[in-house]
């Protein structure tokens, strides 16, 4: 697999607080994933950097360096949209503080005795597939479907969503790869998705949470950001809507399942010839200045599975 980084650049300066027209929710559940992502991503950069010396095979160490490239470029995107949220007038230090510590320290390698190193490692890269098939499963919902330019989202930011997606479909085979060649260990693959799915569902809707209370507009004018337990129940209720109305992909029971059977291959799922068709769709535009970019992004639509 050849794998390298793009580098698309988006320019935010006419992307509207609610990304997503009159549906605070829909956007902040998609920007939750903003505060989130980076700091998840650099671990996963530290992980490999971590597992190299330990891979022989010279092909899975160059698709292991374009991994993290294309990590790397993830985050920094994923930063600058950041920024422009607080310049919007949403506090979120708190929250990406919060991710990066996680991250840092308690998925760091310094959290285990020296003895135990090696088995830590072979864990975090278990944890590493697990998400990377997480993240895969939900990137295919988004190339797959049109909902969200029905609903006028803002182009730009499904540009970065879908670029970033497609990207993601090509990692769930470099992290299996990568965890196979250290370890293999099935109860380990399925013990790293059972933590796994949990723990990002929780942190997301935390996060969904608390951008929908900090939101200048929503968040102030009904007074919801001073009544957490309201808040969180009518984003709730919101986000559910998003799933029902097909805004906000969820995790498809049966790519889960699939990846708790034993003969699991990522391969088996058949979605890397969707992330190419995007890719090459939009290849010209990462190679366009700023301006350029973002209008082509605009004209680029959903990729339907074939
Ligand atoms: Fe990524
Ligand atoms: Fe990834």
């Amino acid at each position: 697999m050849d794998l390298y980084p793009r580098r698309p650049r988006f320019d935010w300066a006419a992307t509207p607080l609610h990304w997503v027209p009159d549906d605070a929710w829909t956007t902040h559940a998609y920007n939750a994933l903003h505060l989130l992502l980076p700091a998840g991503e650099r671990w996963m950069v530290r992980v490999f950097k971590e597992a190299l010396p330990s891979v022989q095979d010279e092909e899975l160490r160059a698709t292991m360096r374009g991994f993290m490239g294309q990590e790397g470029s993830h985050a920094a995107a994923h930063d600058a949209f950041v920024r422009q949220l607080a310049a919007d007038g949403i506090d979120v230090s708190g929250a990406l503080r919060w991710a990066e510590w996680g991250f840092r320290r308690l998925l760091g390698p310094g959290i285990m005795p020296g003895w135990r190193r090696e088995r830590w490692l072979a864990e975090r890269l278990a944890l590493v597939a697990a998400i990377e098939h997480v993240n895969a499963v939900l990137a295919e919902r988004l190339l797959d479907s049109a909902e969200l330019e029905r609903a006028g989202a803002d182009p730009t930011m499904l540009a970065l969503l879908r670029w970033h997606g497609a990207e993601e479909i090509e990692h769930r085979a470099v992290a299996d790869a990568v965890y196979q060649h250290i370890d293999g260990s099935y109860p380990r693959r399925v013990a790293a998705m059972a933590v796994a799915v949990p723990t990002f569902v929780t942190h997301w809707a935390l996060c969904a949470y608390g951008l929908a209370a900090a939101d200048p507009v929503v968040g102030r004018t009904t007074g919801w950001g001073k009544v957490p337990g309201w808040c969180e129940a009518r984003t709730t209720f919101a986000l559910a809507d998003g799933v029902r109305r097909g805004l906000i992909p969820t995790l498809e029971v049966r790519a889960m399942v699939g990846y708790l059977r034993p003969s699991f291959r990522p391969s088996d799922s058949g979605s890397d010839e969707l992330a190419r068709q995007y890719l090459n769709a939009v290849a010209d535009s990462f190679r366009m200045p700023r301006q350029a970019q973002t209008a082509a992004a605009s004209s680029a639509q959903a990729v339907p599975c074939a």
